[in-house]
Formats: structure tokens, sequence, C-alpha cells
């Protein structure tokens, strides 16, 4: 499948970028400390769907923070912005997570993307994405 490069240096810490991607939204956020902090600070065995749901890593890949973020500083954040209920997209800063929140059936995840309270039954999915270089990240 065709991947694509997304220029992402003028992404400020706090925001997001959604771009379209094989006809589907991809979130890229840059996440602030705080954001990175509240989402480590989780016991991955409390979460709904303990799964990384990352392309990138093996399947049975736990929900850990630095699972789902993209670098290892954990600022970036990749992930599919199709809400894995029934596949409305997700509000980005909203809910009681901080993270996202899905308002078609009320599904709340946090700041990793990962699902936390409501209908939906998966984290949201990370698609194979990579740095090419310092501003560039690949997808697919
Ligand atoms: Fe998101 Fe139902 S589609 S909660």
């Amino acid at each position: 499948l065709a991947s694509i490069r997304v220029d992402v240096s003028g992404v400020q810490p706090g925001t997001q970028l959604t771009v379209l991607w094989q006809g589907k939204p991809v979130f890229i956020r840059s996440r602030t400390e705080e954001e990175i902090a509240a989402s480590r600070e989780v016991d991955v065995a409390s979460l709904p769907d303990p799964v990384a749901q990352n392309e990138n890593l093996n399947g049975a890949a736990l929900a850990t923070d630095e699972n789902r973020a993209l670098d290892e500083t954990g600022t970036w954040l990749v992930q599919m912005g199709i809400c894995t209920h029934l596949g409305c997209v997700p509000l980005g800063e909203q809910g009681d997570f901080g993270g996202w929140f899905c308002p078609c059936h009320g599904s709340h995840y946090d700041t990793a993307g990962r699902i936390r309270k409501g209908p939906a039954p998966r984290n949201l999915p990370i698609p194979v994405a990579e740095f090419v270089d310092e501003t560039t990240i690949k997808l697919g």
C-alpha cells in the first residue's frame, strides 16, 4: 500500500495534525510533558484493552505509553482517527481522560489513545509509521 510523508515541523507541543491516508484520518500529535506523564502513570493491567494495537510492534505488545508513542521521548503519537466502536472520528483534547472523545456513543480515550471508558472495545490503532528525518514522518 502506498506510503506518504508528512512534514511535522509546524506541529507545536499540545497540538495535532490530522492527515488523510488511504481515505482515513490519521492523528499526528505532539504531546506535552503533562500528557506523557499522565499516560505513563497508568497501570496497563487496569486498561480495558491492555494491548498496544501498534502495527510497528509484535501483536502481543502491551499498551504501555512507550509502546504507543512513536519516539523514545514519547512526544509523538500517531494513530488512526477512527473510533474502534463504530468508526466515528473522535475529537481531540476532550473527554474524561484528556485525550480524545467520540461523541457518537461516548467513548473516552486517554492521552495515549487508549480506550478508558465507553463502548469502544480497543485502543485507537497505530499504523506503520516512522521518522525518516527529524521533521518528516512516513506513514505506511
Ligand atoms: Fe465512537 Fe460509537 S463510534 S463511541
